[in-house]
């Protein structure tokens, strides 16, 4: 896979973005996938990228990257079932498909990410009524002024926060809690110990080394994200459900490690 007319040329960061539509499309190809992705497996296809090569194939982790997109994608199905027009935003949202696995014909979808993602995503996925792209980091709050919120929101920070310091993490949720009240979100992170070997430069998939993660939390330090502002009322773990055996039966026994990746929901108050 990967050989198609579109070449990019993204750095460290913006890169992630085809590491997780890579694993995404090697899970979604497999006869028995765990998230049919049809979307990223033409994706792929379409743009000249040494993928192999350079991320490797690694059976395990696209399975595990596919089922935390699931996680994500069953927050979304939930919302869309309470607030069928609602706006999903996808902070640093890359080339995710999710727009294509869980749309209902009547949410808006709004990307954000970075100017170099965000141009990718235009030329790949182009905009249309419903799906909008905005380049702006995440951190930048001017993102927001582009969200309507009349029919709800849930805000979906997928595979992102770990490129933020702590800080930034902990603004974004509270700025989040200010500006949409009633609001949903959902995040992810990489335990403490990930995202120290990261910024010390020591994760490698084959031979590809990730960037820098400098925001890391434990999956039993969830409750610290309440403490980002007093609109946080709830506070959920989500759970990776399925996989294919023997991962299926490990996932329930992993729940007992406190220093593992996690998926969080949370709920701010309307007032
Ligand atoms: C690992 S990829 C995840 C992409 C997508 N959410 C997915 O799950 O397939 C990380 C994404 O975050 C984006 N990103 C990193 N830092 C960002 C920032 N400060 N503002 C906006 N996007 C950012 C990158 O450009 C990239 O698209």
């Amino acid at each position: 896979m990967g050989g198609g007319g579109v070449r990019p040329e993204l750095g460290q960061v913006p890169e992630t973005a085809l590491w997780t539509l890579w694993h995404r499309a090697v899970e979604a190809r497999r006869p028995d996938t765990v998230l049919p992705d049809p979307k990223a497996v033409e994706l792929v296809g379409r743009i000249d990228f040494p993928f192999a090569a350079r991320f490797g194939e690694n059976a395990l982790v696209s399975q595990l990257q596919a089922l935390r997109a699931a996680c994500f994608d069953r927050e979304v199905s939930d919302f869309l079932t309470r607030c069928p027009r609602g706006t999903v935003v996808g902070l640093g949202d890359g080339l995710e498909t999710q727009a294509w696995r869980v749309d209902n014909g009547r949410a808006g979808w709004l990307s954000v990410d970075l100017a170099e993602t965000a141009g990718l995503r235009r030329t790949l996925l182009p905009p249309d009524e419903r799906r909008r792209i905005v380049a702006h980091s995440v951190t930048d709050p001017g993102w927001m002024d582009e969200v309507d919120p009349a029919n709800g929101v849930l805000i979906s920070a997928e595979g992102v926060l770990m490129y933020l310091r702590p800080r930034e993490v902990r603004d974004l949720i509270a700025a989040c809690a200010e500006r949409f009240p009633g609001a949903a979100m959902v995040l992810d992170a990489v335990p403490r110990w990930f995202s120290r070997r990261a910024v010390e430069g020591k994760l490698r998939h084959g031979h590809y080394q990730a960037p820098p993660m400098p925001f890391g939390m434990d999956a039993d330090q969830r409750g610290l994200l309440a403490t980002a502002h007093p609109r946080v009322t709830d506070v959920r773990e989500v759970y990776p459900e399925g996989g294919r055996p023997p991962l299926s039966a490990l996932l329930p026994i992993a729940r007992w490690i406190k220093q593992r990746p996690s998926v969080v929901a949370l709920r701010f108050a309307e007032s």
